[in-house]
């Protein structure tokens, strides 16, 4: 900073002005999420935060709206996701705001998860890595990053009075990870979950706040908790916590109910058992000070608080008005938009109907093909200028005819925010009056070249899925067109892992998760091979059955009030290896328009080389990845097969390119409860393939 010291500033605070820097309040534009009001006597402005991670949210705004995060993940391609996140930080700060909330960073362990589409991952690598690129992009543009929301936050039912129990080996190898990348790569906040961990509220954890966080990662940030996610002011202050959102009744928050006072808001019960208790939310703007004075909380605990919120404000040129300017919807960003989401897609089965041929007669089928899928509900739904949907855009592209067909009523998207304005559980009225047929569906499928049946799932924030089916009779609907037509693509868009009963009866299945305001372009794109469709599955496809958080209600949603992380370290892939069980789609699996050989491999300083040939006449992008695989004798039980590190690249037609992928930090070893991290000695195999169930080549590596 210029002319002053923060510590110049916070020695000039009177007490309760100290406060104010700690917590929210009613921002008087009404743009921002949380607002920091700032100290109009010492020229300090105030902190505006606003919503992401899809993009980002002002209402009554619009932004871009970019693919979910699960889409930018199954890129697996860090350099795209760092220029993703600076797009991100650059429209935070277009809209004025100085903090985005997001990256979300919780690790998938639940696949039924509401709020999955917003994180990265089922694997704790990849997950680190993006939420590192996706900060360092979105601090590159002066803006804070608040990966959230720390730590293992892994379902929306009962998010907000559930503990988690869970193992310190497991904390530290899967849910852990990914906020200290964040951290590493320069986040100015951290937000923290609703629920507890092992019997501690989040927002009042000092161990993984205080220990964890700010001793052994010297993270230099602000802690901000959820919104109404706190509940004793000095437990928090106390613990760790730096700000307190929102820092205003209820009532303020939601949407038509500006007057109401804290206490009971009517909602359903489904999405009641999501929410925080506004009520019992101890407000630091009514009784921090008063803790101060009384010695429950340290002077110097709550200076360091604000001293933290101003540290960062300075960090990006808010306190000398130095920052860099943002920029909302540039052609840039949605050129980005579409190119993330085409590279999203990943090709889960293609029997040769894909790409389609330019002249092929299709027929268009699904019943919400008139619409972009821009996101899930909740704090993430964003609102674009321009959206392209697979009707207009497959329609355009063509140079066959294209018969358009919905074959069912359009599945209505949930919403937190509907069912909370409507409350009556989301049965709402669509407008829509569209009544179609799916006999005609049907009858179009017959007559064309080749049927694209294009099908969603729905999710929210504050609620779970109920199981992993498409909604309504979209399974039926697909079953029905692959009966008729001579060949089907089918087209999913879901927030997470879905069932796909029909995969064998369809010629090819592409899952394009929810891509945003360029969905149809970046369809059409990928559909007609101007795109190679190079993203890979970032969580595992399997029945929901085979999941280790299936079948036992301690494991999920929890048993009162406690949900029990019992499969330790054994999440997604991992379990499924362990137990031997098939997925139907593997963790890192997809496919690609071109055709790959791993030729050759080697290891040397934790880098692994590998020669990859693509053998076809496209060029094509692979993602190489490199799984550890440990000595099988060991004392510690560890999965069979662990990602150490993973690269996309492009490989032209016809060339061989060598591929370097970097070993993760903690690639060979555990973390022992007592020892910390350990590399139990002995004979390691490095597999090196194309999906967690696709090795290519094994080298040796002794430890
Ligand atoms: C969500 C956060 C979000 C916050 C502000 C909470 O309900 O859990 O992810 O950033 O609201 O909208």
């Amino acid at each position: 900073m210029s002319e002053r010291s923060v510590t110049d500033i916070v020695d000039e605070l009177t007490l309760e002005e100290t406060v104010a820097l700690t917590h929210g309040a009613s921002d008087p534009s009404d743009r921002a999420t949380g607002y920091v009001r700032g100290i109009e006597r010492l020229d300090v402005p105030p902190l505006r935060m606003v919503d992401g991670p899809l993009g980002v949210r002002v209402p009554g705004e619009e932004a871009t709206a970019f693919p979910a995060p699960l889409a930018l993940a199954a890129t697996f391609d860090t350099d795209l996701a760092e220029t993703h996140g600076a797009a991100l930080g650059r429209e935070t700060n277009g809209m004025d705001a100085d903090a985005l909330l997001g990256p979300g960073t919780n690790l998938i362990r639940v696949p039924q998860n509401g709020r999955n589409f917003e994180y990265f991952s089922e694997d704790p690598v990849h997950s680190a890595a993006f939420a590192a690129a996706v900060t360092r992009g979105i601090e590159s543009e002066d803006v804070i990053a608040t990966p959230k929301h720390y730590v293992a936050n892994s379902q929306e039912r009962y998010r907000a009075s559930i503990s988690a129990d869970v193992s310190e080996s497991a904390l530290r190898e899967l849910y852990l990870p990914s906020f200290r990348a964040a951290v590493d790569a320069g986040a100015g906040s951290v937000m923290t979950a609703y629920n507890g961990v092992n019997g501690t509220r989040m927002s009042d954890h000092a161990r993984l706040l205080r220990d964890v966080l700010k001793g052994e990662w010297g993270f230099e940030g602000y802690v901000v908790s959820d919104w109404f996610g706190t509940e004793g002011a000095a437990a928090a202050a106390n613990g760790g916590l730096d700000v307190e959102m929102p820092g205003v009744p209820m009532g303020e928050m939601l949407p038509g109910d500006a007057d109401a006072e804290d206490g009971p808001v009517e909602m359903p019960e489904e999405l009641a058992r999501g929410m925080p208790d506004a009520a019992s939310c101890e407000r630091f703007a009514e009784v921090l000070a008063e803790r101060v004075r009384d010695g429950t909380v340290p002077e110097a605990r709550l200076d360091d608080m604000a001293e933290r919120v101003l540290t960062q404000m300075d960090r990006i040129g808010r306190l000398d008005g130095s920052r860099t300017d943002g920029a909302v919807d540039t052609p840039e960003h949605r050129r980005l938009a579409r190119r993330v989401a085409e590279r999203a897609s990943v090709l889960l089965k293609n029997d040769g109907a894909l790409p389609l041929a330019d002249d092929a007669a299709v027929a268009l089928v699904g019943p919400n093909i008139d619409e972009a899928v821009l996101g899930g509900g909740g704090s993430s739904e964003t609102t674009p200028v321009v959206e392209s949907t697979p009707e207009a855009a497959l329609t355009s592209r063509a140079d066959g005819p294209v018969t358009v067909e919905y074959g069912l009523p359009p599945v209505e998207a949930v919403s937190m925010f509907d069912l909370l304005e409507g409350a009556d559980g989301g049965e709402g009225d669509d407008g829509s009056t569209r009544d179609p047929e799916m006999a005609d569906a049907l009858a179009a499928a017959a007559e064309a070249d080749v049927a694209v049946v294009c099908v969603r799932d729905t999710a929210t924030e504050a609620m779970d899925r109920e199981n992993l089916r498409l909604p309504g009779r979209q399974d039926d609907l697909v079953e029905a067109v692959a009966d008729a037509a001579d060949r089907t693509v089918v087209v999913v868009n879901s927030s997470g892992p879905v069932e796909l009963p029909w995969r064998n009866d369809v010629d090819a299945v592409v899952e394009n998760w929810y891509p945003g305001q360029a969905h149809g372009d970046a369809l059409a794109a990928v559909l007609y091979g101007d795109a190679d469709p190079s993203g890979r599955l970032p969580v595992t496809f399997a029945p929901e059955s085979a999941y280790p958080t299936s079948g036992d209600e301690r494991r999920y949603p929890g048993e009162d009030g406690v949900v029990h992380y019992d499969e330790g370290v054994f999440v997604g892939y991992r379990h499924l290896d362990r137990e031997g069980v098939e997925p139907t789609y593997p963790f890192g699996h997809g496919g690609s328009y071109a055709d790959y050989e791993y030729v050759d491999a080697d290891l040397a300083d934790g880098t692994v080389h590998v020669t990859v040939e693509n053998t076809s006449e496209r060029d094509g992008r692979e993602v190489v990845q490199v799984y550890v695989e440990p000595p099988e004798d060991g004392d510690v039980e560890r999965p069979p097969r662990e990602l150490a590190g993973f690269a996309s690249v492009e490989v032209p037609a016809g060339e061989r390119v060598e591929v370097s992928v970097d070993l993760a930090e903690h690639a060979f070893d555990s973390y022992v409860e007592g020892s910390g991290w350990t590399t139990p000695p002995g004979e390691y195999a490095l597999a090196v393939g194309r999906s967690s169930r696709d090795i290519r080549l094994e080298l040796a590596a002794t430890r």
